[in-house]
């Protein structure tokens, strides 16, 4: 496959000039990876091992994304073994101030992928200094693959990919998800029956990583969803921001590694979701 970057600013200060070539190399390698890994998930759907609930009975896990991540670690580490890793399925605390760390999860969207729906994908990230550079989707069942690098464009299967340019919420197709925590669904039900109402429709596709990947696709005009971790979009929001898109945290705040909530969308639509989003919070708003 040929990787097309477009014309690669360096994104860097002279201080921490950084080789774009090393960034290059990295995300060729992580492409590979995930699509090797990619194969073994599908060719394998029938022998996912034992299933467990995580932090709730709605969340689960199984031995093929534990297997996926030890197979995308040892991948990268093979060709990097000076940097750091992480994954969703990591025992160990994740080294926050490490210079180069890779965030994986393995399989975004385990539902779908245990229930035999296509919408799943591995997802792989490169923080330089703590500053997402590099994100990585590939979906088995699509035949797709998501790539995006700081400066460098956003790309699936080597097409460059711009955000929607959709400006009115009235017309736009939003991408959610619903809490694992059944005290949270109960919760956030508000703020799906002020949106609702107000936008074209919703999509729940059970994976916010391929969500944000369609967003940044234009096949989606807007995401949200009030709890998710950073493993999960990660990747994906590389792939947002170089597709022209923006995003917070739900209440408009800066979104960063310790955020829970996401919306992403263009750069018009993104103010008219804080202000719907936000009347949950409001005195005498039903
Ligand atoms: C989940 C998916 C889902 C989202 C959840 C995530 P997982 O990730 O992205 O779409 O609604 O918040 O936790 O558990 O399949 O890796
Ligand atoms: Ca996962
Ligand atoms: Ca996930």
């Amino acid at each position: 496959m040929h990787f097309f970057l477009g014309n690669m600013k360096n994104i860097f200060t002279t201080a921490e000039r950084i080789d774009i070539g090393m960034l290059k190399e990295r995300m060729k390698e992580a492409i590979k990876v995930a699509q090797h890994v990619g194969r073994f998930i599908k060719e394998n759907r029938e022998q996912v091992g034992e299933v467990r609930m995580k932090s709730s009975n709605t969340d689960l896990v199984s031995d093929m994304d534990i297997h996926a991540q030890k197979h995308i670690i040892d991948g990268l580490k093979n060709h990097f073994p000076t940097d750091s890793f992480w994954g969703e399925e990591s025992e160990e605390a994740l080294e926050e101030n490490a210079h180069q760390l890779w965030v994986i999860d393995p399989i975004d969207g385990t539902t779908n992928y245990l229930y035999h729906l296509p919408f799943c994908a591995i997802s792989i990230a490169y923080y330089l200094s703590g500053s997402p550079v590099i994100g990585v989707l590939h979906a088995p069942f699509l035949g797709e693959d998501f790539y995006a690098m700081r400066d460098g464009g956003a790309f699936r299967n080597g097409k460059q990919l711009f955000i929607s340019q959709t400006h009115r919420l009235s017309e736009a197709l939003i991408g959610t998800g619903f809490p694992y925590s059944l005290e949270l669904r109960e919760k956030e039900k508000k703020r799906y029956n002020h949106l609702l109402p107000a936008c074209l429709d919703f999509r729940c596709l059970g994976s916010a990583a391929l969500e944000l990947a369609y967003l940044a696709a234009g096949r989606l005009d807007a995401f949200f969803e009030p709890e998710l971790h950073f493993y999960d979009v990660a990747a994906a929001l590389v792939l947002v921001e170089e597709a022209g898109g923006v995003y917070s945290q739900i209440d408009g705040a800066p979104w960063d590694i310790t955020s829970n909530t996401l919306i992403a969308s263009n750069p018009v639509l993104h103010p008219q979701l804080v202000n719907i989003l936000q009347k949950r919070n409001r005195k005498n708003e039903e």
